[in-house]
């Protein structure tokens, strides 16, 4: 019985897996986000026990609280039961990080002031663990000297503060004081927990999904890809330390987290993307980008007529050529696709010497196959120095396990 207590409940394996974190929520009207928060922590695999103030219960339910994180609910220092089964001392040491969202000015003074008359500010004296703290209050409280005061103290001690941000408030007043946005809370933590991979320290660009290219306000050429082989990578190389910015097409795939998404429509606008997000070391080129658009587009839905329309088409530009010739700015590494339903190996070699790229990934498409599936089949061509061509086929594996395989690849390619 004490060991289901004891043990914390995990969800996906991701970034945050593996990590306990002890999450208190104080009084505030942005405790609604704290729900959402611990939702978010979880889906990144992150353990969450929470313990909610009075003044947190008055803006969310323990049983809300208690259902998103399959946990019971800590509230009373005074609890028996608690104390018997989970005392505050073991309830904060058991915790990889205390995390206190919202933190009210209230929970701040008490925590400068080292009181402890409940078991939020009880834990929170007790804890021998990082602590990170999310205000959120009034504009005029938050700027109060006593509140700043407190907060430089916290800083002092090594209380890791998300500055509150600006807008409008529930209250009605502007001005500073807002809670940091769900995910900004989630990158910190996640940042609080990285471990330098072996890409750290490198900047990585990857395209994914598909182009659009309009026809008319409501027509457009696209093409099946679904963004997932790309999206993979990115997250993979983001997960082995590589600061990742994705450039992706429309897709309805979740924003992974923890990396740039710049979302683009058009082959024009994922080059500009692309070209704005240089330098990098590593490019990969993963999207299907259409390879014409409408040289005019219409400016009015098009009508059918007795004759069906002649759509004049254009070329658009070569992102992953862009890439290869942008200079000094050059990503050190710039890894293609080819798309091919035949003659996979002699199409991919030609496209990788065309477009002068390092490696090139020869994925087989068709019917069933490639895009918009879970599983991929690819084959890697590296060149080398002299001019050689080697490649590598790869089973059909998930498109997570090709990410991870190619990313491995890199990670040796840059410490080698
Ligand atoms: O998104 P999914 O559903 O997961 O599917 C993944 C995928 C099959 C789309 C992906 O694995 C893949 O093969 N992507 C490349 C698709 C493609 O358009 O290949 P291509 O042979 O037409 O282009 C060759 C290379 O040039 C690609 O790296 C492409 O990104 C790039 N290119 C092409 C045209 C263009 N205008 N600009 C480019 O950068």
């Amino acid at each position: 019985m004490v060991q289901e207590i004891l043990c914390y409940k995990y969800d996906m394996n991701n970034n945050l897996h593996n990590h306990r974190i002890l999450l208190i929520i104080s009084g505030g009207i942005a405790a609604y986000k704290s729900l959402d928060l611990i939702r978010r922590l979880r889906e990144q695999g992150a353990a969450v026990r929470c313990v909610l103030t009075k003044g947190g219960e008055q803006f969310v339910t323990p049983l809300s609280v208690s259902a998103l994180s399959e946990d019971k609910v800590y509230g009373d220092l005074w609890s028996l039961t608690d104390e018997a089964q989970m005392g505050h001392i073991r309830l904060s040491r058991e915790a990889d990080l205390v995390l206190v969202a919202p933190a009210s000015a209230n929970m701040i003074g008490k925590m400068a002031q080292g009181l402890a008359d409940d078991l939020a500010s009880t834990v929170l004296l007790a804890t021998n663990k990082p602590v990170m703290i999310a205000p959120a209050m009034n504009v005029m409280m938050w700027q109060h000297a006593a509140v700043q005061a407190n907060i430089k103290t916290l800083q002092q001690r090594g209380v890791h503060v998300l500055m509150p941000t600006s807008g409008v408030m529930a209250c009605g007043e502007e001005g500073e004081g807002r809670m940091q946005e769900v995910a900004d809370i989630i990158k910190a933590v996640t940042a609080h927990f990285a471990v330098p991979g072996p890409l750290s320290g490198l900047r990585a660009l990857v395209t994914s999904g598909p182009t659009f290219e309009p026809i008319d306000p409501v027509r457009f050429i696209g093409n099946r890809s679904s963004g997932k082989q790309g999206h993979a990578i990115a997250a993979a190389l983001q997960q082995q330390g590589a600061e990742t910015i994705l450039v992706t097409g429309p897709t309805v795939l979740p924003k992974p987290q923890g990396l740039k998404v710049i979302e683009v429509q058009t082959a024009r606008e994922m080059l500009m993307a692309c070209e704005a997000a240089l330098p990098a070391d590593i490019a990969v080129c993963a999207a299907a980008v259409g390879d014409f658009r409408v040289a005019d587009i219409a400016l009015q839905k098009i009508k059918k007529g007795a004759v069906p329309p002649t759509l004049e088409l254009t070329e658009n530009p070569d992102i992953l050529a862009a890439l290869t010739k942008a200079g000094n700015r050059r990503p050190r590494l710039v890894i293609g696709f080819a798309a091919e339903t035949e003659n996979l190996l002699q199409n991919a070699n030609a496209k990788l010497l065309k477009k002068n790229c390092d490696w090139l990934v020869a994925n087989e498409v068709g019917e069933g196959k490639g895009f918009d599936q879970g599983e991929n089949t690819v084959t890697l061509l590296k060149r080398d120095g002299v001019g050689k061509t080697a490649s590598t086929a790869w089973p059909q594996q998930s498109k997570d396990a090709i990410a991870r395989q190619l990313v491995d690849e890199i990670a040796k390619a840059f410490t080698d």
